[in-house]
């Protein structure tokens, strides 16, 4: 198998070697990942290992000092935030940050307001609600007082109204109820089968293994170990320390 997954030979995000700080917190220390044009990479790891760190940079909202990142093999190291979203890579944030007094709809526009080709915006609208049957039935609800589930849903939906090449994802599933876990991934292995690679940053080891093709284990701002998915759940450091098996 090639590194970065069926068929696909150059890596759409190709991200060598990054130090990033906060002031003088050294929070990445030499971080290099890959994502494939057909794949759900999972970035997995403990509170304060760096993973949202990593999905900073990559957005342009924390350059690294040193290293590099490239899309679809332009350098965007050090591309302002702006152009990263209008070049193609939309996030749904850690925590979801909807409108919480707008409507589901005027979130889900929210995330199309950068797109200059707004012809086909309808049609996307009309996918959103394909994919998420309850953002239809809610769409003229406000955001803020729809369950944590509903929220999480809205906020994948308006980062996919951005048409985006690359999709990044910060802890979908987290505090969701089992049912909407289970839906949320089902959702994102949809969205990657429509043709979008995804970057998944989770906790949840097990689910985020289960999903993706190929994973990295991030410790303490460097990757640890990474691999097929499949084999770093057999893998004895991963089962003792993320999937709390003995
Ligand atoms: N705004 C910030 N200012 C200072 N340190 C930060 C800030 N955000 C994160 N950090 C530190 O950077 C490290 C990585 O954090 P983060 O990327 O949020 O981890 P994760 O997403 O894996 O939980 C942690 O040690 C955290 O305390
Ligand atoms: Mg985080």
């Amino acid at each position: 198998m090639s590194e970065t997954g069926a068929g696909s030979t150059e890596p759409v995000l190709d991200v060598e070697d990054i130090h990033v700080y906060y002031g003088a917190i050294h929070a990445l220390k030499g971080v290099s990942l890959r994502v494939g044009a057909s794949e759900i990479v999972t970035l997995i790891g403990a509170n304060g290992a760096g993973k949202s760190t990593t999905l900073r940079a990559i957005n342009g909202l924390n350059h690294p000092r040193q290293g590099a990142i490239r899309f679809e093999g332009r350098d965007i190291t050090t591309a302002t935030p702006h152009s990263i979203v209008q070049g193609g890579i939309a996030q749904s944030p850690e925590g979801r940050r909807l409108f919480p007094r707008m409507s589901v709809t005027e979130n889900l526009e929210m995330g199309a307001f950068q797109r200059t080709d707004r012809e086909h915006f309808k049609e996307d609208m009309d996918r959103v609600f394909e994919l998420f049957p309850r953002l239809h039935e809610r769409r003229h609800q406000k955001a803020g007082t729809m369950s944590g589930g509903e929220q999480q849903m809205c906020a994948i939906g308006r980062a996919l109204m951005a048409k985006p090449k690359l999709l990044l994802l910060d802890e979908p599933s987290m505090g969701l109820a089992p049912i909407f876990v289970e839906k949320i991934f089902e959702i994102v292995r949809e969205i990657n089968a429509g043709g979008t690679p995804v970057l998944l940053v989770e906790q949840n080891a097990l689910m985020a293994l289960d999903t993706a093709h190929r994973a990295y284990v991030m410790e303490t701002g460097r990757i640890a170990l990474q691999g097929p998915a499949a084999e770093l759940k057999t893998n004895e450091r991963v089962q003792k320390a993320y999937l709390g098996l003995e």
